[in-house]
């Protein structure tokens, strides 16, 4: 992904720039979530910290899963580092504010979104569709970041929203990355857009939570 000013992404496969549906999601998120999740700091950051750690485990079990692919082993070791980081800032901001880090709750957006997965086929298949998923969900969160970092009304933390949201971004192309490198772009494209398709009907489907990043 491009960034040809500070909000504007561009899309990864045909280069279209994407205004308020960024990275090519089909349902943008109303912006008023951002109300919502402003309701209760705590909650919002403890969802966010998960996300984070559950970024830097999936870094770890695709490495454990596929260590002979050596290219994938060397992109995501320095993003477990990177995600495990962004946990560490989550878990300052909340000390900053004098809160406290909650338990982890259930994550029905990304469990729908692992329920999409083709199951039962090659070892290499469920590659393709391991970082398919990795791709969508940074995605979602890169325009989810993008909405707090314009409209979160604490002024402090829209610059640091809005470097979560480059980050991710980056994340989004990576895993896309591995994914035509290892099955060509054609195979990708085509299993990323129903991918995007059923992304659109899960956010249509889960009712919007303040106390969710998802
Ligand atoms: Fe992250
Ligand atoms: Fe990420």
């Amino acid at each position: 992904m491009v960034f040809n000013d500070s909000t504007s992404p561009v899309c990864y496969f045909c280069g279209m720039e994407l205004q308020n549906t960024t990275l090519g999601l089909k349902l943008p998120t109303d912006p008023r979530w951002v109300d919502l999740a402003e309701i209760d700091l705590a909650e919002i950051l403890t969802d966010h910290a998960y996300c984070e750690q559950k970024a830097a485990t999936a870094c770890i079990s695709l490495i454990q899963a596929y260590p002979e692919r050596a290219e994938l082993v060397e992109a995501l070791a320095p993003i477990v580092t990177e995600e495990w980081g962004h946990f560490r800032m989550v878990l300052s901001e909340l000390k900053k504010r004098d809160l406290a880090l909650g338990r982890q709750r259930k994550d029905e957006y990304v469990n729908k979104l692992l329920g999409f997965q083709q199951k039962g086929g090659s070892r290499d298949a469920a590659l393709l569709e391991k970082l398919l998923t990795c791709a969508l969900i940074e995605a979602r969160s890169c325009e989810r970041f993008r909405l707090l970092s314009l409209h979160c009304a604490d002024e402090s933390l829209r610059g640091w929203y809005h470097k979560f949201m480059v980050a991710e971004a980056g994340h989004y192309r990576l895993f896309l990355d591995l994914a035509e490198q290892y099955f060509g772009k054609e195979k990708v494209w085509e299993r990323w857009q129903e991918y995007l398709r059923f992304e659109a009907g899960v956010m249509q489907e889960l009712s919007p939570r303040g106390d969710r990043m998802h």
